[in-house]
């Protein structure tokens, strides 16, 4: 993570409360979560983090999200910048993920047709990439959330590492 790369946020009934935009992690404070309701409008003393669009997309496609974490981690960037996929390369991947990480369709970054490209080619899983940007998790608490980015960021390193042999086993 960069600065104040990334976002995360939380269903909060009709609506979530996310990470205000462009403020460090660690510099973040309760006070300043932002309120998003379902037609976009939000409370707080801070903006809402730029990509609410797409965690408010997810949410109202996915009933069994609780959670959403937005990061851009090294090796999940580099697979989507290369446009690759992350598929099942170690045993935990399809357990924790719900099968290969898919490459959503480039958008800009606040879009909403990034919302739209990403729920698409989230499904059913538990992560998906955004082509040149980053990576999305999901889950029912943030803990989960966040347990799924740590899984997928390693997978990336370890399937990018791998490449450097060559050939890769036949799951691949
Ligand atoms: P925010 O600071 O607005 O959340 O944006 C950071 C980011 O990662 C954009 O993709």
């Amino acid at each position: 993570m960069v600065g104040a790369d990334g976002n995360l946020s939380l269903r909060d009934g009709e609506g979530m409360l996310i990470t205000p935009t462009r403020v460090p992690y660690e510099a973040i404070e309760p006070e300043q979560i932002a309120a998003v309701a379902a037609d976009g409008t939000w409370t707080g003393p801070l903006p809402p983090s730029s990509e609410h669009a797409v965690h408010s997309a997810i949410y109202e496609a996915r009933a069994d999200v609780g959670a959403i974490v937005h990061a851009h981690p090294v090796y999940a960037c580099v697979l989507t910048v290369a446009g690759r996929p992350l598929p099942p390369v170690l045993d935990e991947v399809a357990p924790v993920l719900g099968g290969a990480v898919e490459v959503a369709e480039h958008a800009p970054s606040g879009d909403p047709a990034l919302g739209l490209a990403a729920v698409g080619a989230l499904g059913d899983r538990y992560g998906v990439l955004l082509a040149r940007h980053g990576s999305v998790t999901v889950g029912r608490d943030l803990e989960e959330a966040f347990y799924r980015l740590e899984v997928l960021e390693r997978a990336a390193q370890v399937y990018v590492l791998a490449g450097l042999f060559g050939r890769l086993t036949s799951s691949t």
